[in-house]
């Protein structure tokens, strides 16, 4: 069985993607946006993170209620792009531990090579959630969840901004048991492997490089 694919159903993810997509929208303004749709996507992301019960003082009595069991958590940012997810996420799970992965694609064959790679020393125990705005090919998606499987993860989700079928049926195909999360679904991809009709692209535009 294939990983589900979880498309955000919500106005604000919407709105914030359309002001994504806009190609007059400033390098300011986009890195917020970067980061505000990644706080909300993380909100879905984290929705079968597992509770316990505490005992509080509220100011009327004393009650059980449920607090985050504190299962370890590792957010994974595919660089560069990944990092202006980084901080949306962190503001969800402040405790949760960064990785890095670096990765450059060949402009020929968009095929990703694997250039960084530094991990939380406990990064198998952990749940581990690798971040990219875009899931085009699938190729650098399928290469990180490829480079955390032979760390000793077994608990994988991605979360995307934008995804295309084509990288979508490619994380189904070599990673089924991973699921993915993402903003919104573009139906292609160019001659050049960007998504259609997407935002450009995405490093650029965050880092302000073009
Ligand atoms: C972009 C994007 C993804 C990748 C998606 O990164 O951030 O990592 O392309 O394409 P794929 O699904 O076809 O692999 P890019 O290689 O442009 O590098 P950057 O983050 O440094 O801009
Ligand atoms: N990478 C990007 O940044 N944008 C795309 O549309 C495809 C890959």
């Amino acid at each position: 069985m294939s990983g589900k694919v979880h498309v955000m159903d919500h106005p604000l993810v919407a709105h914030k993607l359309t002001i994504l997509r806009d190609k007059e929208t400033s390098v300011k303004d986009f890195r917020e946006l970067v980061s505000e749709i990644g706080m909300l996507i993380t909100y879905e992301a984290t929705r079968d993170l597992p509770l316990t019960t505490k005992e509080v003082e509220t100011p009327i009595c004393k009650t059980t209620a449920p607090t985050l069991k504190g299962k370890k958590f590792a957010v994974v940012p595919i660089l560069r792009a990944g990092l202006g997810l980084v901080d949306g996420v962190l503001r969800m799970v402040p405790g949760a531990r960064v990785g890095h992965i670096g990765m450059f694609r060949d402009e020929e064959t968009l095929e990703p090579h694997v250039y960084f790679c530094k991990m939380p020393k406990d990064i198998a125990e952990r749940d581990i959630l690798i971040v990219d705005p875009m899931l085009a090919t699938g190729g650098s998606a399928e290469a990180a969840i490829t480079e955390m499987k032979k760390r000793g993860c077994r608990n994988i989700k991605l979360m995307v901004l934008l995804a295309a079928l084509e990288g979508i049926h490619r994380i189904q195909e070599t990673h089924p048991d991973v699921d993915i999360y993402c903003g919104a679904v573009d139906d292609h991809l160019n001659e050049h492997g960007y998504i259609v009709p997407g935002l450009g692209d995405a490093g650029d535009r965050i880092f302000g490089t073009k």
